[in-house]
């Protein structure tokens, strides 16, 4: 079979691993990255600009760039040709319902496994409880690596200017940490488990968040004197008053699955009335798991599976 076109936006820590491990079937024609090309073979060209990309009429757009205008406005060009898409973007798939709802009505692929928990089958599993028609009614979750590698790094007395810096190193951090740091890249995620659990759509921008930076100083080694931790927790409860988000720091006991969260860890604790609470964990940022959630949901359009 002639192989599909691909092509990747964005070579940064997750469409580096991307690049580096695209299964057969496949080619690449292009890449879009403005610094780096780790990963990406010396045959493959390299573009700058989009519309030097829009070009290459791919059959696969695979989006791994920051949430922000351009990867909008490259999700919205993809779905506009009916290309396949495989995105990592939370950010932009929680500000867009149009467009999932776009592939959906054209019967194209809009697959963002490695939005929600990286490496974590978060929306795969509420998937299944969904078609099953036993979808959670609440969710609670640790949804972000980096609140808890800094959070856990202010508890040992360290200060956010040496934290969030090291959390970037790691491959933790989003290219503008304020996101991780806010609630709002958690909160991102949120929007996209509420419709995949329940069909609706939560506009990002009204979920109430919590930022460590607003943290009183040294309120996380206080927290560890006490013996809790501090953690970011995201919450959805669908109640007979409707869908309630937010996301907030807590102090969880010990004890508590969320507390289990540490370094780029995510904890997602799925519960419904009529069984035991579904726990998932594992780990939720950085290069490998990540990329390897965007390889698996590119194998799926390769064989046709996705839908
Ligand atoms: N910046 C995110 C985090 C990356 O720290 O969890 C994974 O979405």
């Amino acid at each position: 079979a002639v192989p599909l076109r691909a092509v990747l936006l964005g070579c940064g820590t997750v469409g580096g691993g991307v690049a580096a491990a695209l299964p057969q079937g496949l080619s690449l024609s292009g890449v879009l990255t403005r610094t780096r090309r780790d990963g990406v073979g010396p045959n493959t060209p390299v573009f700058s600009r989009l519309q030097d990309i829009q070009a290459l009429h791919p059959h696969i757009v695979i989006e791994t760039l920051p949430g922000g205008p351009l990867a909008e406005a490259a999700l919205d060009w993809a779905v506009g040709i009916s290309a396949h898409v495989v995105t990592a973007n939370k950010a932009a798939v929680a500000r867009r319902p149009d467009l999932v709802r776009r592939a959906r009505a054209q019967n194209t692929a809009f697959a963002c496994s490695a939005a929600v928990g990286g490496g974590v089958p978060v929306l795969e599993s509420i998937e299944r409880l969904q078609v099953s028609g036993h979808p959670p009614a609440s969710v609670r979750a640790v949804l972000n690596g980096t609140s808890n590698f800094v959070l856990d790094r202010l508890a040992d007395g360290g200060s956010l200017d040496e934290a969030v810096p090291a959390a970037q190193q790691a491959g933790f951090a989003e290219a503008d940490p304020s996101a991780d740091l806010d609630g709002l890249d958690a909160a991102a995620k949120l929007v996209l488990i509420a419709r995949t659990a329940w069909d609706v759509d939560l506009d990002p921008d009204a979920i109430p968040v919590q930022s460590i930076r607003d943290l009183p100083a040294g309120a996380a080694l206080r927290a560890a004197q006490a013996g809790v931790r501090l953690r970011q927790v995201a919450r959805l409860d669908r109640t007979d008053t409707g869908l309630h988000a937010s996301v907030t720091l807590e102090a969880v006991r010990l004890d508590d699955p969320l507390a289990r969260a540490r370094r780029e860890e995510n904890v997602v604790i799925l519960t419904s009335p009529s069984r035991p609470p579904l726990i998932l964990s594992g780990k939720g940022a950085g290069r490998g798991p990540t990329s390897a959630s965007v390889l698996g949901d590119v194998r799926r359009v390769l064989s046709g599976h996705w839908r």
